[in-house]
């Protein structure tokens, strides 16, 4: 039977508590990932899960976590934090048939050496699990980054690194970052990043929220404390005990939509503006989130919101009615329930986003969670700034010069595996561009595919400049014969000779927001511009890992899970000039 709606409350991340002994001038966090259990739905027995447990310093026998998904941590903006991170995860993976499979070759089932390339799993044969921990969004030196080559394993064993790597880590099941906490205040998230493996592992449960405060925010009159409610949106597979399904290979039960490691939970809410953080953490599903009210309630079947912010923090307030949420992008926003009558149920629903997006395949998922408006208005009355005369930072246009540097990425589907790699290139060969420190450039993703592709750059935010329409099938054909021919760079198909009409401006949700991921839609070449490439570098005394050296490797990847780790990710270097 179908699992039953809004029965299960939604759970609230807890926040990680720091310990400011350790290390002076900066928070210290203790970070274990760990197996445990975790129900998903009242009605659905538990299941196996890996999550993240903080170390809390006043208790240390009392973890804080829930066995899924991992605590919030909460940091000041400028003000550094150490995270130690640990791997105490089980040396039998969690989805360890997918590992077997890899291990045997099976090409349905390749998360890492997908034919036809041959980039081998860093790691010797009787090692199952490796994990390493990413800050996405982070302005971080690549030492403390966590990209897929500085993964580990429950026994210690360490992948080989960019050069970078402190001697210190290897032999430790355990990793030590810092970060500066320089961006701009956002919500970023911590994930999984193992080589190969991240869609299993962050299936699994590996990912948690990293919230970056700016005081000077607190008298923008946003709502805050319990009236700011954070939203990590999955969807998952269950078997009929309860335990999760990998959806790539079983498809058991039903798709079902998971906020905050719940199976279509509900918040019961007071009639007053709430700001809901929301963010995508899917493997491969994109959702277009709308929030339905019963037809008698408004004039019109949807309740309108402000977007606020975006990946990298603030933007002007924008009224919406809907919007399309790619795997790894935050949508912020403002969403008002003092109108509607006491007993309104607010259903925040997907329509019209199939899980590859959009051209279909994979099952849909209408309904997702429910606003149950049925509390009273407790204390005073809503004091928070209506949405439209809110002052919030406006992001000014990066404006291309004509030199502008343009980096050409042809996300490249090979056509007997199917396997997707930026430029025919795997991932694991060396980095093979190199950016000038503090430079500013334009890079193309072009997409010849039928799916929308989310694609995240570490370390930048950028803009996203325009997207232009572009003669697919001719593009591939012709790449391919460029490939076949040995890629002579004077014979590469040239992008111009195949777009098929003007370019068209971003979305209103993306102009003049601040990015790190970005839809590369289909057919089309989409345009984003990063402002100055420049890494952490003055290393903050003390705080281990906060300084990048030159030169600086970082990667790039299609969000997609299930496609970075079948390659379609490359490293890209900072050079001093
Ligand atoms: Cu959220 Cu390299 O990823
Ligand atoms: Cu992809």
């Amino acid at each position: 039977p179908p699992l039953e709606k809004y029965v299960d409350p939604l759970p609230r991340p807890m926040t990680a508590i720091p310990d400011s002994s350790l290390y002076p001038g900066a928070d210290y966090y203790e970070i274990t990932m760990r197996q445990g259990s975790w129900r998903f739905h009242r009605d659905l027995g538990p299941a196996k899960t890996w999550g993240y447990w903080a170390t809390n310093p006043h208790h240390p026998r009392k973890p804080i976590g829930m066995g899924y998904l991992g605590p919030t941590i909460s940091v000041n903006k400028d003000h550094p934090t150490v995270v130690k991170y640990r791997n105490h995860l089980p040396t039998t993976h969690l989805f360890q048939f997918v590992i077997d499979a890899i291990r045997n070759g099976d090409p349905q089932l390749t998360p890492i050496a997908p034919p036809p390339y041959t980039s081998h799993p860093p790691f010797p044969p009787n090692v199952n699990v490796w994990n390493v921990v990413h800050q996405h969004g982070g302005f971080t030196a690549p030492q403390s980054d966590g990209m897929p080559l500085q993964s580990f394993s429950p026994d210690g064993i360490h992948a080989e690194s960019y050069s970078t790597l402190d001697p210190s880590r290897v032999k430790r099941n355990e990793a030590i970052c810092g970060y500066t906490n320089h961006e701009r205040s956002s919500m970023l998230w911590y994930h999984d990043h193992g080589m190969g493996m991240t869609s299993v592992n962050v299936y699994a449960g590996l990912a948690g929220l990293y919230l970056i405060r700016d005081p000077a925010d607190e008298r923008l009159g946003l709502p805050r404390g319990e009236f700011e409610v954070p939203l990590v949106l999955q969807d998952r597979t269950f078997h009929q005990d309860g335990s999760l399904a990998y959806t790539m290979t079983q498809r058991e039960g039903e798709d079902t939509p998971v906020v905050n490691g719940k199976a279509y939970p509900f918040l019961a809410v007071e009639p007053r503006r709430y700001r809901l953080r929301i963010l995508n953490a899917s493997n491969e599903r994109f959702w277009r989130l709308r929030f339905d009210v019963p037809r008698d309630v408004l004039l019109q079947p949807q309740l309108p919101f402000w977007l606020i912010g975006t990946d990298g923090g603030l933007r002007t307030p924008l009224p919406m009615l809907n919007f399309l949420i790619a795997p790894a992008e935050r949508y912020d926003l403002i969403v008002d329930f003092s109108g509607l009558p006491m007993g309104t149920n607010v259903t925040v629903t997907n329509y019209n986003a199939p899980v590859h997006f959009p051209g279909g395949g994979g099952p849909e998922i209408s309904e997702i969670m429910q606003f149950q408006v049925t509390k009273r208005l407790s204390g005073d009355a809503d004091q928070t700034t209506p949405p439209k005369s809110l002052k919030l930072p406006t992001v000014a246009p990066i404006e291309p010069k004509p030199h502008t540097r343009r980096r050409q990425w042809i996300l490249y589907q090979h056509k007997l595996f199917g396997t997707m790699t930026f430029n025919a290139v795997p991932f694991m060969e060396p980095s093979q561009d190199f950016i000038k420190a503090g430079s500013t450039e334009i890079w193309e993703y072009i997409n010849p595919n039928h799916d929308a592709h989310p694609m995240h750059v570490h370390l930048v935010n950028f803009q996203v400049l325009n997207r232009q329409p572009m003669d697919a099938a001719s593009y591939q054909a012709d790449y391919e014969k460029w490939l076949d021919g040995g890629r002579k760079p004077e014979d590469r198909p040239v992008l111009a000779n195949y777009l098929t009409g003007p370019p068209i401006p971003p979305d209103p949700d993306e102009a003049r927001s601040n990015k790190d991921t970005v839809k590369s839609y289909p057919e089309t070449v989409t345009r984003i511009i990063i402002q100055e490439f420049t890494p952490p570098t003055a290393t903050i005394a003390s705080i281990p890992g906060s300084g990048a050296e030159f030169p600086a490797t970082y990667v790039h990847h299609c969000h997609i899970l299930e496609h970075e780790d079948d390659d379609l990710m490359r490293p890209w270097t900072i050079v001093r000039d």
